[in-house]
């Protein structure tokens, strides 16, 4: 099977969290989820959680430097030489630009470049229905996909909260960047002849078809 360095891609609420969490599992290689690391610093208090609140909550982009440095130091530990999975970067044609530096400098190309395409009222009903959860950032939906018992993370327990950019005017200004700044990148990345794009309008689950995907089947 080809090596999985894959960029998973997608407006605010497509799905890729909850894709992501599934691929992993599958296929055993680290989520790289910017924004979850944005948030684990917020939650941590630490310089860069400091700095990332003032834009994250307002749904703006955290700045390409800070992003990138992020991203580099996370993608040369030891876990990702067999692979990769970014969920949310790169965002913007610096950051895509960047990545490709650094994928050349630590040997691993990218290999799939998958985009979730999903209409903009499902994105809002999705957004606005999610609750993730507090300790390990799993992603549930009240109506879509309702954890066993409410209130409670089906994988730890943990509490289950809404997110403070989950809301309707940050929305808005998510995708905005989104169509702006993120947008581009899928025309960026056809060609390089690396992009395939999913329906993932469906509640259907999408997860098997991106396993035989990958597999090359
Ligand atoms: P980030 O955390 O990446 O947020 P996002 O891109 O806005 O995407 P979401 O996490 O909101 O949606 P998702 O696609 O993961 O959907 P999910 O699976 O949860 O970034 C947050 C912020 O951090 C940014 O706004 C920015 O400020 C900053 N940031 C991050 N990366 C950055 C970068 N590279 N550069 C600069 N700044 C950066 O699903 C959504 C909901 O739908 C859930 O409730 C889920 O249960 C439900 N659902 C999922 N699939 C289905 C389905 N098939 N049917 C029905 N419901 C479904
Ligand atoms: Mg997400």
């Amino acid at each position: 099977m080809k090596s999985l360095n894959i960029i998973l891609m997608g407006p605010p609420g497509a799905g890729k969290g909850t894709q992501a969490k599934k691929l992993i599992a599958k296929f055993d290689i680290p989520h790289i989820s910017t924004g979850d690391m944005f948030r684990e610093a917020m939650k941590e208090g630490t310089p860069l959680g400091k700095l990332a609140q003032k834009y994250i909550n307002d749904g703006h982009l955290v700045p390409d430097d800070v992003t990138i440095g992020l991203v580099k130091e996370r993608l040369s530990k030891d876990d990702c030489a067999k692979g990769f999975l970014l969920d949310g970067f790169p965002r913007t044609i610096p950051q895509a630009d960047a990545l490709e530096e650094i994928s050349k400098e630590i040997g691993r190309k990218i290999s799939h470049v998958i985009n979730i395409d999903t209409p903009v009222e499902e994105l809002v009903r999705r957004i606005c229905g999610r609750r993730v959860c507090k300790v390990c950032g799993a992603p549930f939906h009240i109506i879509n996909i309702p954890p066993k018992k409410e209130g409670i993370c089906d994988i730890c327990g943990g509490e289950l909260v809404q997110r403070p950019d989950d809301n309707e005017e940050a929305l808005l200004v998510r995708l905005d960047h989104y169509n702006k700044q993120t947008a581009p990148l899928l025309e960026y990345y056809q060609n390089k002849g690396l992009l395939t794009t999913f329906d993932g309008s469906s509640s259907a689950d999408l997860t098997p078809k991106l396993i035989a995907f990958l597999e090359g089947k």
